[in-house]
């Protein structure tokens, strides 16, 4: 095991590295966005190199893009490859059914759509990340510039009559200006405590003109890998019902750690 990783670096990176053995000669694969999709994007970039696999990747934002291509991976835009046999991503928050809470990084858009095109999503995370009840990591909702205020304003207002304990809203900065998404939209951070109907409350978000898309991922996910820290690693098939475990052993020499 390498020295040189955080533990919580660790059960990303394994939780990573199992994911990618998941993916096949020919396949069109989605390319999440975060710091544990960013290590499964150097694993699937080492079979690549090591093992010649041959994949596109449609990634899900600039930022994916870029290390994909540092790491040798085909990168192609979703509209080219159209549908996609896989996408593995990380997320905020993962609840018992496999629903998720995803934007954390701010890519929540692309992600929904490019999973939403996949025969298949698989969530990659450490277990900091699983909750019985979705909803004590902030709600991001991207809404178009125009009018931003008064759509956070009718954001709030709608969680009123809604099964959430919080019902407040804020504008992700950068810095001193409002963040900005690769589609030129901003984020607000719903603080909600606890979500009591994930489905409902997506659709209901989704309703109020000036939202472009919310975090909230339902029926999205197959599978869940979770990485710990020793290298244990659990995946969750939430279609077959199945709960498997096993172990990740790497080399400190692992060329991964090195070479990009
Ligand atoms: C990016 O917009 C997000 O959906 C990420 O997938 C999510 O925030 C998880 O990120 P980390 O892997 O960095 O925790």
């Amino acid at each position: 095991m390498s020295s040189n990783l955080s533990p919580i670096d660790t059960a990303k990176f394994v939780a990573a590295k199992r994911a990618v053995d998941f993916i096949e000669d020919g396949m069109r694969v989605g390319l999440g966005t975060g710091s544990t999709a960013a290590w499964m994007v150097r694993c699937l970039g080492e079979r690549v190199r090591e093992e010649g696999l041959k994949i596109s990747g449609v990634p899900t934002s600039t930022r994916t893009a870029e290390l994909a291509r540092q790491v040798g991976i085909k990168v192609v835009s979703l509209d080219e490859a159209r549908w996609l046999d896989v996408t593995i991503d990380g997320a905020d928050e993962f609840d018992a059914d496999l629903n998720l809470i995803k934007g954390g990084g701010g890519a929540l858009l692309q992600e929904k759509i490019v999973a939403t095109a996949s025969d298949m999503m698989i969530v990659i995370s450490d277990s900091s990340k699983q909750v019985e009840h979705l909803g004590a990591f902030p709600l991001p909702v991207e809404i178009i510039p125009f009018g931003w205020q008064t759509s956070k304003a009718l954001l709030e207002e709608t969680l009123a009559s809604l099964d959430v304990l919080g019902q407040s809203g804020t504008l992700r900065m950068n810095g001193d200006s409002p963040y900005v998404t690769d589609e030129g939209n901003h984020i607000v951070d719903l603080h909600l405590q606890r979500i009591g109907n994930p489905r409902q409350l997506s659709m209901v978000l989704n309703q109020i003109p000036g939202v472009v898309e919310n975090g909230l991922f339902i029926d999205i996910c197959d599978k869940v890998v979770i990485g710990h820290q020793g290298g244990r690693v659990e995946v969750i098939d939430i279609n077959e019902g199945t709960h498997d475990e096993g172990l990740i052993e790497f080399a400190e020499t692992d060329n991964l750690f090195t070479d990009i």
